[in-house]
């Protein structure tokens, strides 16, 4: 059957995949920022998956105003990189499981939630910066992936409870998959960044370090976060942390903290990271 054996939390922030594919990434501003991934490269290489389900945000690349899912799920054989305005990321294509996909979407909407099938999808820096942070620049990514995408950029935004159980109910279907299969699950997004307005550049290190300290030991009370708090505590933007819930709801309740990195500035963002392993 298929295991759900770890999880990865990280920010996307796209300027850090810039640094990357522009190999600026040892420079004064960016080297204190990648060195918080070493770690997490090595114990990847180590324990390689065969599927990472990667949750994240599209940026109205892929969809737009005129179609907004709240939660959608790529079954594609393949998901090709958006064009966020400067081309595509010269990425490798994003290779997907369409098998594993379908019967996460089949468990998932009998389990009544309402996921959007995708069957073709591009995706954007939400999810193609954290498999760089985690990967590097490799020819081809080393495992498949299935997207998951959470609508967290125009109201309303799911709550962090929703994303919670969905990401249980994500765990139910990956464990009732009947093939040997070592799964990881990703949460991306976060943590306190704000874009826009007259608070653009806002960020809250109190709130981040209570976040990561608790989305680990204790999630239950920090679902509880409600949008107007986010919007508050940890900037517009900041609501992206919600899709860490889906991720950590996968992982099932006991999981032990391999790696945790905090980070001011990368851009306008603060970054955090998290590795975690599943320990049921
Ligand atoms: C930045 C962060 C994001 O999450 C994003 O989607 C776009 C930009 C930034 O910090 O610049
Ligand atoms: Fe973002």
């Amino acid at each position: 059957m298929a295991r759900i054996t770890g999880g990865v939390t990280t920010s996307h922030v796209p300027a850090m995949g810039a640094a990357i594919d522009r190999g600026e990434t040892k420079s004064d501003y960016w080297a204190p920022v990648f060195a918080g991934y070493e770690w997490s490269k090595k114990w990847i290489a180590e324990n390689l998956p065969d599927v990472v389900i990667l949750v994240y945000n599209d940026h109205a690349s892929n969809f737009s105003l005129e179609v907004l899912p709240t939660f959608a799920i790529g079954c594609a054989e393949y998901f090709e990189v958006a064009d966020e305005g400067f081309g595509p990321r010269p990425v490798p294509l994003v290779y997907g499981h369409a098998d594993l996909a379908c019967h996460i979407a089949e468990k998932t909407i009998l389990d009544e939630f309402d996921i959007t099938i995708c069957n073709k999808l591009d995706v954007d820096h939400g999810l193609t910066v954290p498999l760089s942070l985690l990967f590097g620049q490799p020819e081809a990514w080393p495992v498949r992936v299935i997207p998951v995408a959470v609508n967290v950029v125009e109201y309303p935004q799911p709550t962090a409870n929703r994303c919670y159980e969905l990401g249980k109910s994500i765990r139910r279907a990956v464990l009732s998959y009947n093939e040997d299969l070592n799964v990881q699950v990703w949460g991306t997004g976060g943590m306190s960044h704000q874009l826009q307005g007259a608070r653009a550049g806002f960020i809250n290190s109190a709130f981040d370090h209570d976040f990561l300290d608790r989305i680990v030991a204790d999630p239950e009370s920090l679902k509880q976060i409600g949008h107007l708090e986010y919007l508050r505590e940890a900037g517009s933007e900041g609501i992206e942390l919600i899709m860490w819930f889906i991720m950590r709801g996968a992982l099932g309740e006991n999981v032990h903290q391999l790696h945790r990195f905090y980070h001011v500035p990368a851009s306008n963002t603060a970054v955090g990271h998290l590795v975690l392993d599943a320990l049921n």
